[in-house]
């Protein structure tokens, strides 16, 4: 098995042992998160990827006219994704498939926007995944993200090294900074960072806007 191979394979496991309970820890903690980002992808227009949809907590902050496309690696979250969109008659998600970020089956310039909340310091290429958003989005639109990004220096820095060891046995990690993302976009051309807004709780988690300029 090739190292992409292994790694899909163990997020995948991971995943599925995740998928049970995943909205009883998450549901609360990432909706405010969850609704900015929304929000900010649905002012980009109706036509929206959801990258690593995951369960599809976010699918029900959507107004009804939006256009969503869900994609996940996890057919185990997908399936949680699925029976939301059944249970609460979601016409606005279109469609849900398993595809990796990193190599997505959509033609070039086909959404208004691209939304990957919780996901991108989990892909262990994010400069191809974030490459593969900027592919798919049509001039004007933008990636958003929503995350924990590390704090880059201060005194919330010295704390986030302090507290790695134990933030880590919870899933987060501070090493995956914004300035990653920003380097990314000054690399890539065409793509300019417009917002990077600090979100519940206390500003741990982070909006961050991407705009495909040309
Ligand atoms: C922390 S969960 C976030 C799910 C959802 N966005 C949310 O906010 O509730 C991360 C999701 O990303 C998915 N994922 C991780 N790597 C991926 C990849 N390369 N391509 C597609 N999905 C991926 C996982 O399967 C998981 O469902």
């Amino acid at each position: 098995m090739t190292d992409a191979a292994s790694t899909t394979a163990l997020m995948r496991k991971a995943y599925a042992r995740w998928a049970p309970v995943y909205d009883v820890v998450y549901d609360k903690l990432t909706e405010p998160a969850a609704r900015a980002a929304v929000a900010a992808a649905m002012a980009c227009g109706p036509k929206v990827l959801e990258a690593g949809v995951g369960t599809g907590l976010s699918l029900g902050y959507y107004p009804a006219y939006a256009e969503v496309t869900g994609v996940d690696l996890s057919e185990d979250m997908l399936r949680r994704a699925q029976e939301k969109v059944k249970l609460r008659g979601f016409s606005h998600v279109k469609s849900l498939q398993v595809m990796d970020v990193t190599k997505l089956r959509f033609p070039d310039q086909t959404f208004d926007a691209v939304t990957a909340q919780f996901l991108i310091t989990l892909v262990p290429d994010p400069e191809a995944a974030l490459t593969e958003f900027a592919r798919v989005l049509r001039p004007g639109g933008e990636i958003v993200l929503a995350n924990h990004f590390g704090q880059e220096r201060g005194p919330l820095a010295k704390i986030e090294e302090i507290s790695a060891p134990l933030v880590a046995k919870i899933g987060w990690s501070s090493d995956f900074k914004a300035s990653r993302i920003e380097a990314w976009a000054a690399r890539h051309g065409g793509m300019q960072v417009v917002e990077l807004r600090s979100l519940f709780p206390a500003g741990f988690f982070k909006l961050m806007r991407v705009r495909k300029v040309t």
